[in-house]
């Protein structure tokens, strides 16, 4: 029997028929983006990509002002999760701070990690010395929250020589984001910023080199899709698109909030393009919404079985929501 932690529960995609909205994926909702799309689909499938990812290394290295060594890309964030979990360097007690991504805890289950979970930003820091791996989301997935204690963790993380990763999956489209502190390591997901989750690729930024790391991976590990579409992500045109876009998501996630309130709903909005709300018997009302066309994402895999986590989608999609909520409140949907 598989167990609990190792069923990939995300947003996005499932097997029903297509929604009329979804407010579950936490993709840029203005998406994709022209530029990387035009050079995604430019690329030529014919051929393998360059194996060793040279040119590349070296654009992102220039873009983040490292070295090309310090530099790893794979197949999206999530297999480079996986393989940081599973390299030997880095083996020991894994330390999360939930609710957060279930990748993390999915990954170090099979690993046969120690997993250890802190309650608060307060255990976090104290249980770091005793962690070889941490992970802290930035802004964390689901709450959209960005730690005030990130210089302390590198801090403490790099007194005790433990490693400590910052998944920077929607960092690009924080609102207000703290400046990153030095010594950590660092993993981008640009495909969500871009609106461009189906291609599978994601980069590593460490302070370290990453040469033995990058063998751990198959060759190819990127597609020629992937190795285009990181590359023009770094590019003007795509860097311009994403800090117009994210102004138009922090207003509909403004808007979004205020609706909820208006319907009496208790709304946790942080600094990403999504928020929680809270409803009470999340499964049911994302149930009943998804029988309606709306797709949500219930949060109850994360521990938050009374919330729902909601994207910044647009006008229409949020007046379908809320005129949705607003009949299963009538309902009196906290009573089932
Ligand atoms: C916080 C976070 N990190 C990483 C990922 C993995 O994304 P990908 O494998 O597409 O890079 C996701 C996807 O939902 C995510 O929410």
């Amino acid at each position: 029997m598989i167990d609990d932690v190792l069923k990939p529960i995300h947003g996005g995609t499932d097997s029903g028929p297509p929604p009329r909205f979804d407010f579950s994926t936490n993709a840029n909702a203005l998406g994709p983006d022209p530029h990387a799309l035009q050079a995604v689909q430019a690329a030529d499938p014919s051929r393998y990509p360059d194996p060793l990812y040279t040119v590349l290394h070296q654009a992102i290295a220039a873009f983040h002002q490292v070295a090309p060594e310090q530099v790893a890309v794979g197949t999206g964030t999530s297999e480079l999760i996986h393989r940081l979990v599973r390299w030997r360097w880095l083996r020991g007690p894994m330390l999360i701070l939930p609710p957060t991504f279930s990748e993390y805890a999915r990954a170090a289950q099979p690993a046969e990690l120690p997993l250890l979970q802190a309650h608060s930003p307060e255990e976090f820091l104290q249980l770091l010395p005793r962690a070889t791996l941490a992970f802290l989301c930035v802004p964390n997935n689901p709450t959209g929250e960005v730690y005030p204690f990130l210089a302390e963790a590198a801090q403490t993380a790099q007194r005790h020589r433990a490693t400590l990763v910052l998944d920077l999956a929607y960092h690009a489209l924080t609102q207000n984001p703290p400046p990153l502190p030095q010594g950590v390591w660092r993993l981008y997901g640009p495909n969500k910023a871009h609106g461009l989750t189906g291609v599978r690729a994601g980069y590593l930024v460490a302070p370290v080199d990453l040469t033995h790391f990058r063998h751990l991976a198959p060759s190819w590990v990127l597609s020629v899709h992937g190795e285009a579409f990181l590359r023009a992500s770094l590019e003007p045109p795509s860097q311009t698109w994403v800090a117009q876009t994210r102004q138009t998501l922090w207003r509909w996630r403004r808007e979004l909030a205020q609706g909820l309130r208006k319907l009496g709903l208790e709304v946790q909005e942080g600094q990403a393009n999504f928020l929680l709300v809270r409803v009470g018997p999340a499964t049911q009302v994302a149930q009943a919404l998804r029988a309606r066309g709306l797709r949500v994402r219930d949060c109850t895999s994360f521990g938050l079985n009374e919330y729902l986590r909601l994207s910044a989608q647009p006008p229409e999609a949020q007046k379908a929501l809320l005129e949705a909520l607003a009949d299963l409140l009538a309902s009196n949907w906290k009573a089932w």
